[in-house]
């Protein structure tokens, strides 16, 4: 007994001196992980002075943010984004650091990610790329990119998902939870409005309201109410005469206030103009205002950010107050604890085994076979020579286009990953065919890839004319690539036919030989007028370190093609509702976007135009029949969910994926609704032979459109619906229609 009570004594001194030790008593809220964020950031709040609080809502380099060196608050790193880790640059100019350890995996463009049409391929995404921002020590990624594509000059579509809202909100939602769960923040961008390049800094955009509501928002909103994303950047266009970075309406009435974002308003490199409008229209974190960095500036260049000494100019004089700045600094805090300072983040990794996997996974099955006639693919089995023609199967194509070129640890080429495929199987000769971009190299990281030739186009036709005659297959590969006015930040495209004289080639190439497939590398639809003479026509993006080997085991068949387009391909660029009657494009000013909400396939559908490849295209190895539609009613009332199914059967000989697509047309309407707008969509995996019940829910949200007649608002006339089901937006298998009351 005394034993007992000697211990309970002992122990409760030990509570006593644990509790009363320095470290305990100190610690202050903010530091305690375990402390709720908003507390922490409270207490972090009431301690800082008012220069750290203008410190860290602006950049100290190129790519970082101040903490509190006093109070032992990180800084905050970013990273471009979106498709892998950049190389560390100098702390204030573009150049490369030249660290040794900084190559990364490169995985494919975000189009091919929406190609994929598989929401758990975005999560795996989200998580490799976020695995690998994290063993860099970032917090902040610089993507996903989400801008709608409005016209296929745009050059940098290749970043971003499509011309679908539902499409991209669904498949922006997993990649950012991938990439957070990590402990790093996704940065959705552009918001909004950048629909363009060349004139990104002073295009000046309007639109309805019901056309931004309805196309162009969606994949934010969903990236922040759904993803719960922890930072958006501004975009470097105006809307409605403000730039996007300080624009109370999108930002503070939208943004923050509609959609309850708690995080941060980061502003793109150099998109903002103004301190009074950046620090009362919702801008948190000002990034590469000073792009010269410390040359430019007297002694700081940071400290004549706009929201660096002009803001504490203007609290000091009494011209503001340190409302809007208490906010900035929630902000700003709130994302460190939740990224820099979260001690239960995992640790990350780069370039592991399961890295390369993914982007070979996510390359193979954002691959769309768009045209394949006579079974021309898959490469015959018996196939023993295999001509590839053309640059894009050599060129290197992670360096170049903009801040998302990469450096990285290893990239698989076309030609590579063919020739490693046909080792010992058939001999695979390569001819250039065309000479397209021959430059390698930028900021600094270089291909060393000498790709120089000066034969003429006739010369380097003539040459894989003769060699495609005998050969059992000839694959072509070309299409755009990342330099300037092709696909690339910062230009847009000036012709919408293939450059380099490819479709000569191509022509040329038809002639020679009843084996043909064509595979476009590129993020932009293009023209085809070679269309009906060649068998067969892959899109396959850019693919980054693993392009090679997922194109290859697409061609030999070894991986049967499951994707699906995310814009529509037209016949020529008129065809696009954004250039037909007479559109001007690129805009150096105003741009107002009078096609409104018949943006892509909605616009090619009203107008009754045919499309090349429609929005959802992309054919398989294997067949898939449609059957069965059941609707759990047929008269529904507002707010009602109704829950439909299908079956899906593989009816070919071999396993296979097909993405079902949902689409509702509303008959009986007062506005103007598109033909059809895609609501829901699944991809489901099945063996030959195999059926599958597929189900939806459609919710009363995939009926309404947005009203913007009045103050605002969503909302669903009483009428006839119809849901349509199928393969693609012009392949529609089953149908069946309902009545909302
Ligand atoms: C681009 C952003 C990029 C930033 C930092 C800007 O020019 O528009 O997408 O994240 O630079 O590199």
């Amino acid at each position: 007994m005394k034993r007992i009570v000697l211990s309970l004594v002992a122990l409760f001194v030990t509570a006593i001196v644990v509790a009363s030790s320095p470290e305990r008593t100190i610690r202050p809220i903010y530091l305690d992980p375990d402390a709720p964020i908003e507390e922490r950031v409270e207490d972090a709040l009431s301690r800082m002075t008012l220069r750290e609080k203008i410190a860290i809502i602006h950049a100290q380099s190129k790519f970082s943010s101040p903490g509190v060196p006093r109070l032992g608050i990180a800084e905050l790193w970013c990273t471009d984004g979106p498709h892998g880790i950049r190389p560390e640059v100098l702390w204030d100019e573009w150049e490369q650091a030249r660290w040794t350890n900084d190559s990364c995996t490169a995985y494919p463009a975000l189009t091919c990610l929406a190609a994929t049409w598989n929401r758990e391929i975005a999560d795996l995404y989200g998580v490799s790329i976020g695995e690998e921002a994290r063993y860099r020590e970032k917090d902040i990624l610089l993507g996903p990119g989400v801008n709608i594509y409005r016209t296929p000059y745009c050059g940098r579509n290749f970043e971003y998902m499509g011309e679908d809202p539902y499409l991209a909100s669904e498949m922006v939602v997993p990649y950012i939870q991938g990439v957070q769960r990590q402990g790093v923040a996704a940065c959705v961008k552009h918001y909004a409005l950048n629909n363009e390049e060349l004139y990104r800094h002073q295009v000046d955009v309007d639109l309805s309201d019901r056309a931004l509501y309805e196309i162009y928002l969606p994949a934010f909103k969903a990236a922040v109410t759904k993803g719960g994303a922890w930072s958006i950047m501004g975009s470097y266009n105006k809307y409605r005469g403000t730039y996007a970075c300080h624009n109370d309406r999108l930002l503070n009435q939208i943004l923050k206030s509609e959609w309850g974002f708690d995080g941060v308003v980061v502003s793109d490199w150099g998109g903002t103009h103004s301190t009074i409008e950046a620090i009362r229209n919702g801008l948190d974190l000002e990034f590469g205002s000073w792009t010269d960095g410390l040359r430019e500036g007297a002694s700081n260049a940071y400290d004549m950010y706009y929201m660096a000494m002009p803001y504490l100019d203007l609290i000091e004089s009494g011209e503001v107050g340190t409302e809007e700045l208490d906010d900035k600094v929630r902000r700003v805090l709130r994302i460190t604890f939740r990224t820099a300072m979260n001690p239960y983040k995992p640790y990350g990794a780069m370039c592991s085994e399961a890295h390369t996997e993914a982007a070979r996974r996510i390359g193979e099955e954002g691959i769309v076979l768009l045209k394949n006639e006579r079974n021309n693919l898959p490469i015959a089995t018996d196939a023993k020579r295999i001509l590839v023609v053309g640059e894009n199967a050599v060129k290197m194509m992670t360096v170049g286009g903009g801040s998302s070129s990469l450096k990285v640890k290893h990239e698989c080429s076309p030609l590579e990953g063919i020739e490693r495929y046909y080792a010992g199987k058939a001999e695979v000769i390569w001819v250039r065919g065309y000479v397209g971009d021959i430059t390698g190299d930028y900021n600094g990281v270089v291909t060393g890839q000498n790709l120089a030739d000066d034969r003429s186009v006739e010369e380097l036709i003539s040459e894989a004319v003769a060699l495609a005659k005998d050969a059992d297959h000839v694959i072509f590969i070309g299409g755009l690539n990342k330099s300037d006015r092709q696909d690339a930040e910062g230009f847009d495209r000036v012709q919408y036919d293939l450059p380099y004289a490819q479709d000569e080639l191509i022509e040329a190439l038809a002639k020679a030989t009843k084996h043909l497939s064509v595979v476009l590398v590129s993020g932009n639809a293009v023209a085809m007028p070679w269309l009906d003479d060649v068998e067969s026509v892959v899109q396959t993006w850019y693919l980054g370190s693993e392009a090679g080997n997922a194109l290859a085991r697409i061609l030999s068949g070894e991986v049967n093609p499951s994707g699906k387009l995310p814009f529509t391909f037209g016949y020529k660029l008129e065809d696009y509702p954004s250039h037909a009657e007479g559109m001007t494009f690129p805009n150096p000013d105003k741009v107002y976007y009078s096609e409104d909400i018949f943006v892509g396939y909605r616009g090619f559908e009203k107008r009754g135009i045919k499309p090349l490849f429609a929005f959802g295209h992309g054919l398989s190895y294997t067949e898939f029949e449609y059957s069965d539609i059941r609707l759990s009613k047929e008269r529904i009332a507002k707010g009602e969910t109704l829950q439909l199914s299908v079956t899906i059967t593989n009816r070919g000989k071999r396993s296979g994926k097909e993405v079902i697509q949902l689409y509702i047309a509303d008959k009986e309407t007062s506005v103007a609704r598109p033909v059809k707008e895609l609501k829901g969509f699944e991809k489901v995996a099945l063996e030959a032979g195999e059926s599958k019940v597929v189900s939806f829910d459609i919710s009363p949200e995939a009926l309404s459109f947005y009203d913007d007649s009045g103050k605002g608002e969503w909302r669903s006339e009483s009428g006839e619906f119809e849901v349509l089901v199928g393969s693609a937006s012009d392949d529609i298998r089953l149908r069946k229609g309902f009545v909302l009351e």
